[in-house]
């Protein structure tokens, strides 16, 4: 059994980072993996990479690490090799603790953040942003009295029904704003095992839904006379199934549609001359019709510098207008052109995990947890 004091969960790492804490992070992985993806915190994390193979090889390498009594935090990809290299330091007379979990706890983390809403809805319900720190994904989970409904769970759900009953609360419906590629969704399965209803938009789907159509509305009610309509806004274009969902009166969820600081990329199907055209039409038709104030609650975010002051990631409709050049294009063919330009060659994996969300393939855990190492790549530009 681990002594507690000589390691540290990724939970905590985070908070000490998010708030300025001093520690030295010391990464022991190898140079592809550590280039490829490393821990962000919202304010700079003093790093210092030496792989472990280099301290298996040459123990002196230690005192390469600082001794000046800061916490060296030591991660890896699993926190195997971190843990020996900790051991090491500590020997050495350096303070140094593992990461437990290593790079697989970080991508998995969930940080919930409770998003602030105005004083005429606060009282009736509640929004949670779960943040996937290590990946840049949002989910969400949104109460009203003992009704729940969860939006684009990861696929560990086990995080989200104990989230849900500490709320006191049970889970009546899961949505998928689309069928994500970057990651597996856990909500048929979160949906199966609650007994709620679950849906997601495609027409490739080989798994059952219920479907909800365009305009409608998902009361959600407690006994004490509070509701909350959820309104389905259909806006296709990341996918052919993208879906958004309006809670209360201006919060919108809106899956990989439109970010922060960006828009969603519309080729990860292969069809990326229509899925733009549906894109730019959902962009000036739909969203186009909805006001200034409404707040833009997003699947992804491309960069911590994106997480607000509260901790949220959200942003207002008019100045997201506003600063997205993408928004500002006003042709259809130039948006193709430009999306056409835009996007990078996706992850190799991302074909198979989209087979995964259509219910069309299996995985087993040890697989999906390697397909879905890294950060997402879902946006069509970055700025
Ligand atoms: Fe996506």
């Amino acid at each position: 059994m681990m002594n507690v004091e000589q390691a540290i969960t990724i939970e905590r790492l985070i908070e000490k980072s998010d708030a300025g804490e001093p520690f030295l992070l010391l990464d022991v992985r190898n140079g592809d993996e550590y280039e490829a993806w490393k821990v962000e915190g919202r304010r700079p994390i003093e790093t210092l990479h030496i792989p472990y193979f280099d301290f298996v090889e040459e123990p002196e390498l230690v005192s390469q690490v600082p001794s000046d009594g800061r916490e060296t935090l030591v991660i890896c990809a699993k926190g195997g090799s971190s843990e020996f290299v900790a051991d090491l330091l500590r020997e050495a007379g350096v303070n140094a603790k593992n990461v437990e979990g290593g790079m697989i706890a970080y991508g998995d983390y969930l940080q919930p953040v409770r998003v602030t809403l105005d004083a005429d809805e606060s009282g009736r319900f509640e929004i949670w942003q779960l943040n996937r720190r290590g990946k840049g994904c949002l989910s969400y989970v949104i109460r009203c009295g003992a009704e729940a409904v969860v939006v684009d769970p990861s696929r560990r759900i086990g995080e989200y029904e104990r989230f849900v009953e500490r709320l006191g609360a049970r889970i009546v419906w899961v949505f998928d704003t689309h069928v994500h590629a970057d990651h597996i969704s856990g909500g048929p399965e979160l949906a199966r095992l609650s007994g709620a209803s679950y849906f997601v938009g495609g027409d490739e789907l080989k798994q059952a839904v219920t479907p909800v159509r365009d305009g409608a509305e998902i009361r959600l009610s407690d006994d004490s006379s509070k509701t909350l309509a959820i309104r389905v806004v259909v806006t296709p274009g990341h996918t052919p199934g993208s879906t958004s969902f309006l809670v209360g009166r201006r919060h919108l969820l809106t899956g990989d549609t439109i970010f922060v600081s960006g828009i969603g990329r519309p080729d990860l199907g292969g069809h990326v001359v229509e899925w733009s055209r549906d894109l730019y039409r959902t962009l000036h038709e739909r969203i186009a019709a909805l006001p200034d104030d409404v707040v833009i609650l997003p699947a992804h975010y491309s960069d911590v510098s994106e997480i607000r002051d509260d901790g949220v990631v959200a942003g207002l409709l008019g100045e997201i207008r506003r600063n997205v050049p993408e928004l500002q294009i006003r042709s259809e063919a130039e948006f193709v052109e430009v999306m056409k330009s835009a996007l990078s060659t996706p992850p190799e994996t991302y074909a198979k995990i989209i087979a995964i969300n259509l219910g069309a393939s299996q995985v087993d855990a040890e697989e999906a947890t390697e397909w879905e190492l890294g950060k997402n790549q879902c946006a069509a530009s970055r700025h």
